[in-house]
């Protein structure tokens, strides 16, 4: 079988907007007297904005304290803290290796998708100046379930119009590497403790197109029984 899709993750893959959440949550937290630290903060990456408070007032043990009008207002503060610490991303915030690896996989012919639950992906994605390396960009405004529900990852193969099974997708968070599992696609985790991904990569320095060539034909060559 042909490859025919590499689906990317956007926060933490493309760009280390990843840290960028974490300050302005573990400010917002602060407010409402909440720790946060950057091992708790693994547990949100690619949960969306609203799933995200709510586990930060699980966490300390606010669940019911606040109504669902001061919900939105504590997470329109952290969009607007984060919308602003946005501001410093040029093209020189892709993380080390995405700019080659996706010019690799564009020579190659392979299809590039988007898969993220962000509603500020366009901004970041021109702030970049990436938006045109993509075919197609899932709509996370159309999106019901976050991660690690698969419904990104399947809108993004539907949007390039290929099977889940004809791709690969790439994410730096556990409960991404479960929605693209859940999808039926090959998934490739960046960063550590991500024991679910079919391939395992400390950076995306590693992130190449040989690599991801390689894997994919690791799981389709004739020999290959895994
Ligand atoms: C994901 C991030 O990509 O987007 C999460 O990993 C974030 O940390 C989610 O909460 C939603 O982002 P936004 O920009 O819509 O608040
Ligand atoms: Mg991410």
């Amino acid at each position: 079988m042909t490859l025919k899709a590499i689906i990317f993750d956007l926060d933490g893959v493309i760009t280390d907007t990843a840290h960028l959440h974490f300050l302005a949550w573990r400010s917002v937290a602060r407010q409402i007297g909440i720790t946060i630290d950057e091992a708790f903060n693994e547990s949100l990456k690619g949960i969306s904005r609203m799933d995200s408070l709510q586990r930060i007032l699980q966490h300390g043990g606010k669940s019911a304290a606040y109504s669902d009008k001061e919900c939105l207002k504590l997470a329109g503060e952290k969009n607007d803290l984060y919308v602003r610490s946005l501001a410093g991303l040029t093209p020189d915030s892709l993380l080390p290796g995405i700019r080659e690896v996706l010019r690799d996989i564009r020579a190659a012919q392979v299809r590039i998708g988007l898969a993220s639950v962000s509603l500020n992906a366009p901004t970041i994605l021109d702030a970049l100046g990436i938006k045109g390396a993509f075919d197609f960009c899932a709509d996370a405004s159309r999106i019901l379930c976050s991660k690690p529900d698969p419904e990104i990852f399947l809108a993004a193969c539907q949007g390039l119009n290929v099977r889940p099974d004809e791709a690969i997708g790439v994410e730096d968070a556990a409960a991404g590497v479960e929605a693209i599992n859940a999808a039926g696609m090959m998934s490739v985790g960046i960063g550590n403790d991500l024991h679910h991904a079919g391939l395992i990569l400390p950076s995306t320095r590693e992130l190449t197109w040989p690599c991801l060539s390689d894997f994919w034909a690791s799981r389709h060559h004739p020999d290959s029984n895994r």
